[in-house]
């Protein structure tokens, strides 16, 4: 069989979190690794999503350029996913020339047809930065549940989707005026061209995800409606059409090219510019695309609708498993307020196949799950140490230091055999199970196996036999050392590196493929080395501790901009430099110091707020910037008379020196 294996292409504008991850990277490498296993034709393919309004306000607010942005996420996203031996065969990106070319040829294929019409269409416009503003640039108060801080075209408090016209008091996202409403023209996709043949494909997938087939058929009845696909940008592929202008192609209708794109990159890569077409061009190809949920709309049916619109006959996604999300301690992940677990740092501290065989184990198939530390630590623990690695470590140190690391096959006495034929049924139920995506079950079975073991391990007693009755120990061990290697390859699609080292250790080769057991062979052990170490308690309390000092930390949350005062309103502001004469704490409190400054004309006290910035001795002979006319107000029994001036950094206050000397009582103008 021939397969062409996606992951949904991560935009370039962030790091990756483990949700990421657990949702549409982990599931398809583990799926991909199986089939390569069975000898099955795949190519695994993705690459960074480089276009977008994430990106260019990314870039807007850094005050770079989206290419700046797209090359440093991609790289951090590559990095993050080598750190955790997930192997795609290629890894592009959307803004590469191939993408452009082909995007463009998409569009002109559906266009000459007919499938995509221009449209008059009501727009926000900003008078101020003279542009039009695509959804995300648009910020105001949900229509529906009137939560402030909606987007454009989507509120993330309640979910809901709406005309972008008829958001309350839009904002412009780059200046904050009030648009207005202007005409515009864009390019629409008429879905209902493809309902028939949506219907008919759509009936051949019986054994799709729940999730997804209902979906979709819920759309479908819903009937289609016809979508924009061009945007108001200045990045992205540009609009293959004269009268178009400098619009480009909506993101989500050239991302998914990019699956292409990069299957032809990675042809010419290899050195055979024409294999790509092997796969996409080829009716029996098995195309897989692996997605969270939020993604299925665009996979299940704008895209298919795409591809039989063009001209060649690609093939049409075979399987879409969309997985559900991942929580990260019982809140949603939020990568705005630093509530993540970030996979490059993580896999820093922590062996890859930790993460992997706990998001393996927590895969959000049917629901959504949720990543804690202390649930982490007990199945790396667990199931990990207690289970797998107890029972290599156990058969490694007896088989040493009785038999010199040699184990011969014996003759198997009854029970041996049962605990062989219980283990091979599991093992087969894995085998079938990896066909269906179905990672967290095979974690569970992977470990089983092990589990089986070290129950015949305890009932055995070889501590006590080897005195009595070597054979019948020999016989213990072998059948041990025979589970082992069956979880060595039942788990290796889930933790390669753990079961490679495990192989190595107990004398076989790297595994090449799915190797049923085998009960007739004889073992020369190599010298144990652990397989797995504990996690300590102190180490995932820092974890948690670091979780929640993180997500206080910058996610400097901008204020909105205050209504416009007059000149006469700020000259009512008395502004100076202060000399800081004295400086000691106010007593019971942790927050305040008590301040003697010197005007240049006069002294004054005051309290500030600044005792958990700065220590006494730090800010004594300092200058800083004072307002000296607000009304004296009495503060744990000290006249506070006036203010000093600080800036809230989001992770504390900065006083405000000035850059030249001045003398002390200097008017701030
Ligand atoms: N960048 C999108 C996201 O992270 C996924 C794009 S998948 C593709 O949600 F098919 F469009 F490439
Ligand atoms: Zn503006």
């Amino acid at each position: 069989m021939r397969y062409l294996v996606t992951s949904a292409l991560p935009y370039a504008n962030g790091r990756l979190h483990i949700g990421h991850v657990a949702g549409a990277y982990l599931p398809a490498d583990i799926f991909v690794r199986w089939l390569r296993l069975h000898n099955e034709d795949v190519v695994y393919i993705c690459g960074t999503d480089e276009h977008g309004t994430p990106i260019s306000i990314s870039a807007d607010r850094e005050g770079i350029s989206p290419t700046e942005v797209v090359k440093r996420y991609h790289h951090l996203i590559k990095t993050a996913f080598d750190a955790l031996n997930i192997e795609f065969d290629n890894f592009s990106g959307t803004a590469r020339p191939v993408h452009h070319a082909l995007s463009q040829e998409f569009f002109t294929a559906l266009h000459d047809e007919g499938h995509v019409v221009p449209r008059v269409t009501r727009q926000f416009y900003c008078e101020h930065d003279k542009r039009f503003l695509p959804d995300r640039y648009v910020e105001g108060i949900c229509p529906r549940c009137q939560a402030p801080g909606a987007r454009g075209d989507q509120c993330d408090n309640c979910g809901q989707i709406y005309e972008t016209t008829t958001i309350i008091e839009p904002r412009c996202k780059i200046c904050g005026n009030q648009p207005v409403i202007r005409e515009t023209t864009h390019w629409y996709l008429q879905l209902n061209d493809f309902k028939d043949q949506l219907e008919r494909w759509i009936a051949t997938k019986d054994y799709w995800k729940e999730n997804v087939r209902n979906f979709m058929l819920n759309l479908l009845e819903q009937g289609l409606v016809e979508r924009p696909i061009t945007r108001d940008l200045s990045w992205g592929v540009p609009v293959p059409l004269k009268e178009a202008g400098d619009k480009v192609l909506y993101v989500w209708f050239e991302a998914p090219v990019g699956y292409i794109s990069s299957t032809i990159e990675w042809a010419e890569k290899i050195g055979e510019p024409e294999r790509w077409k092997d796969y996409w061009l080829n009716p029996e190809t098995r195309l897989v695309h692996f997605i969270g949920k939020d993604n299925i709309i665009f996979h299940a049916l704008i895209w298919p609708a795409v591809l039989m619109g063009q001209k060649r006959s690609y093939c049409l996604p075979h399987d879409i498993p969309a997985n559900e999300f991942m929580n990260l301690e019982g809140k949603k992940i939020s990568t705005s307020n630093n509530w993540a677990i970030w996979v490059d740092e993580f896999a820093q501290k922590f062996p890859a196949d930790y993460l992997r065989y706990y998001l393996a184990s927590n895969a959000p198939e049917k629901g959504d799950s949720d990543f804690s530390f202390r649930d982490f630590q007990q199945k790396v623990n667990g199931d990990l140490n207690n289970v797998l690695g107890n029972l290599a470590n156990r058969v490694f140190a007896f088989s040493w230091k009785n038999f010199d690391g040699k184990v011969r096959h014996p003759n198997l006495g009854e029970e041996a055999q049962a605990v062989l034929d219980e283990a091979q049924a599991i093992f087969e139920k894995i085998d079938a199970g990896y066909r269906e995506y179905q990672v967290k079950n095979n974690s569970k079975l992977g470990i089983d196996i092990a589990r089986i073991g070290n129950r015949f391990f305890d009932e055995r007693k070889p501590w006590v036999q080897i005195k009595e009755d070597p054979k019948q120990v020999e016989e213990t061990l072998w059948t041990c050392i025979s589970l082992l290697r069956m979880a060595s390859v039942a788990l290796f699609p889930i933790i390669p590196g753990s079961m490679d080292r495990l192989r190595r250790m107990m004398g076989l080769e790297a595994l090449q493929e799915w190797e049923k057991p085998d009960f007739q062979a004889d073992y020369e052990l190599d010298q144990p080395e652990p397989l797995f170490f504990k996690l300590e308690d102190a180490v995932i309390e820092a974890e948690i501790e670091l979780l929640k000092q993180g997500s206080q930390e910058p996610a400097v949350k901008l204020e909105p901009i205050k209504d416009t005062i007059s000149y006469d309103d700020f000259a009512k502001l008395d502004l100076r430099m202060a000399k800081i004469l004295e400086a000691a704490p106010v007593k019971k409190t942790n927050k305040l110091l008590h301040l003697k400054v010197d005007l240049g004309d006069r002294q004054r006290e005051l309290v500030a707020g600044i005792a958990e910035h700065y220590k006494p001795e730090d800010i004594v002979g300092k200058q800083v910037l004072m307002l000296v006319n607000l009304e004296p107000k009495t503060i744990r029994g000290v006249q506070s008379q006036g203010m000093i001036l600080a800036v809230d950094t989001g992770q504390g206050l900065a006083l405000l020196w000035a850059d030249k000397p001045c003398p002390p009582g200097s008017v701030v103008r």
